[in-house]
């Protein structure tokens, strides 16, 4: 893990300071300013370095120049000049220059910042763009660069300790939940997904209880069994939970945990099959959340649910026709085994929110699923946008409020009461495919129906903006992104707080 540092003045041979566009009549760039968190250098020169280098200020616009103040000058684009940039252009700034300096011992990053907030948003966007996965090379692992080793931050706020051990912990939590996506389905199961939480969970006081296949057929959790059986890695349920005495409110976080989604006999096509590995970034999400939550010790109880499984094709898949008992009794025909993400969470929406009722000591405010569910999803908001859908607005203005001070994308979508009717089953309670138009909006309905209406829930589709297939950008490598970690995160404080 890279390491990170706040100092009123630069100690390191690289500086990374920003670039400003300076726009004139009707947007065009007419200037390009070099802005930093008040670093002494010779402006003019720069100015004229930078016109040669053709620099716009442009986003995402890394550029090294040696020779400056007998250092190595990096820098990064921050967009339309302003008096103060936001948290997020910060943040991104500082990962874009983060990823560009891989194989670099220390860098000092020095930003204009007006505040702590954005003192934290260039430590986090700093640590979030120093991650690279090389677990899996052999030979070709010496052709790969390190991360950035250590991190400088030039601030005046750099008094405030807690900010730069809450970025750690949260860049540390995220590249957990890139680690367990990009991670191939050869070596991460259900077991061994269980087993590498687990043993994480073990620094923290945390209760880990993970159900067996044999158990959870016992106890009637008819989902996860049904989406499981085809595999030969059998499924899990794991449950975290993690109980301060302090806290007066508790919440449960569950996420989608399909660390290969085949599409089952609904087979998917071979093409891009490959990015079905990441089909269990919300498990991934919520685990680390948890363990996020338990190192910050957040005085609210938090249950992280994964349900997981294998969507495999063989003799013992779930055919389309079956019919499924999900847990707490409701019966599913199965009409399309692709549909799996909403089977597995079905039974763990009913069964974490009798354990969050449970709690007569604690205020229950409710459940946060996360999955990569939807095709639609992608379609409907893009690759960089997630979605949210509720039964209750106040909860999800809440958690809207708390994505806008981390930075990710998450925008709010209806449950259609018109589209309900189309999952009506002629053989069982409810089928688990309806209407095709609007497909999203249908699997939030279909989950809607395993929580009772005075349970605040959310439903997070993460589906395209989990795992990145495109280009690195900001903070946000290629692969998985660890996307949803950061709110979740946040909602906690919030919830705590208030
Ligand atoms: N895991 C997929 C959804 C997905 C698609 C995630 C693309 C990330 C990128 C999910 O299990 C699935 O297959 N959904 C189907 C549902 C359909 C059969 C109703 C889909 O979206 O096509
Ligand atoms: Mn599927
Ligand atoms: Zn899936």
């Amino acid at each position: 893990m890279t390491k990170i540092s706040a100092s009123e003045s630069p100690t390191s041979d690289v500086i990374v300071i920003g670039l400003a566009k300076i726009e004139g009549k009707g947007g065009v760039t007419t200037a390009v300013r070099p802005v930093s968190s008040n670093f002494k250098l010779d402006e003019n020169l720069l100015i004229k370095t930078l016109a040669e280098l053709g620099a716009t200020g442009a986003k995402n616009e890394v550029l090294k120049i040696p020779g400056v103040n007998q250092k190595l000058l990096v820098v990064t684009g921050l967009g339309v000049h302003s008096d103060n940039y936001s948290h997020e252009t910060l943040r991104a700034a500082a990962g874009a220059a983060a990823r560009s300096l891989a194989g670099i011992k220390k860098a000092t990053f020095s930003l204009p910042h007006k505040d702590s907030i954005g003192f934290a948003a260039i430590a986090e966007g700093a640590l979030l763009g120093s991650y690279s996965f090389d677990k899996f090379r052999g030979k070709t692992k010496n052709d790969q660069k390190a991360p950035l080793t250590a991190i400088e931050i030039h601030t005046r706020f750099g008094r405030e300790k807690s900010i730069l051990r809450r970025a750690e912990i949260l860049a540390k939590n995220t590249h957990l939940v890139r680690d367990l996506i990009n991670t191939p389905p050869s070596h991460l199961t259900p077991i061994s997904f269980c087993e590498e939480i687990r043993s994480l969970a073990k620094q923290f006081s945390l209760k880990v209880e993970i159900t067996s296949d044999s158990q959870l057929r016992k106890l009637g959790y008819g989902g996860i069994i049904g989406v499981g059986q085809g595999s030969a890695n059998p499924p899990r349920l794991l449950h975290i939970s993690y109980q301060p005495k302090s806290a007066k409110k508790s919440m449960a976080f569950i996420g989608k945990g399909i660390t290969f989604d085949t599409g089952g006999l609904a087979l998917k096509p071979a093409q891009g099959m490959e990015a079905m590995k990441s089909d269990m970034s919300g498990a991934a999400a919520v685990c680390a959340a948890i363990l996020a939550i338990a190192e910050l010790k957040l005085p609210i109880r938090i249950d992280a649910w994964a349900p997981l499984a294998e969507n495999m094709v063989s003799d013992n898949a779930t055919r389309p026709s079956d019919v499924i008992k999900i847990y707490g009794g409701k019966t599913v025909e199965v009409l399309n085994p692709d549909a799996e993400g909403r089977l597995i969470l079905a039974d763990v929406l009913v069964r974490a929110a009798e354990v969050g009722h449970a709690d007569k000591k604690r205020k229950f405010e409710g459940l946060v699923d996360v999955a990569t569910l939807t095709g639609a999803q992608v379609v409907a908001l893009g690759t960089r946008t997630s979605a949210v859908m509720t039964n209750d607005d106040a909860f999800s203005k809440k958690f809207l409020a708390c994505a806008d001070s981390t930075g990710e994308l998450f925008w709010p979508m209806p449950l259609p009461e018109d589209l309900r009717a189309s999952l009506d089953s002629p053989v069982a309670d409810i089928a688990n495919i309806g209407e095709r138009m609007g497909g999203m909006l249908v699997a939030g309905l279909f989950l809607r129906d395993f929580v009772a209406p005075e349970t605040p829930w959310l439903h997070l589709d993460i589906a395209g903006p989990a795992y990145n297939e495109k280009h690195p950008h900001g903070y946000t490598p290629v692969g998985g992104t660890g996307v949803a970690l950061r709110t979740l995160v946040a909602l906690a404080e919030l919830t705590a707080r208030r």
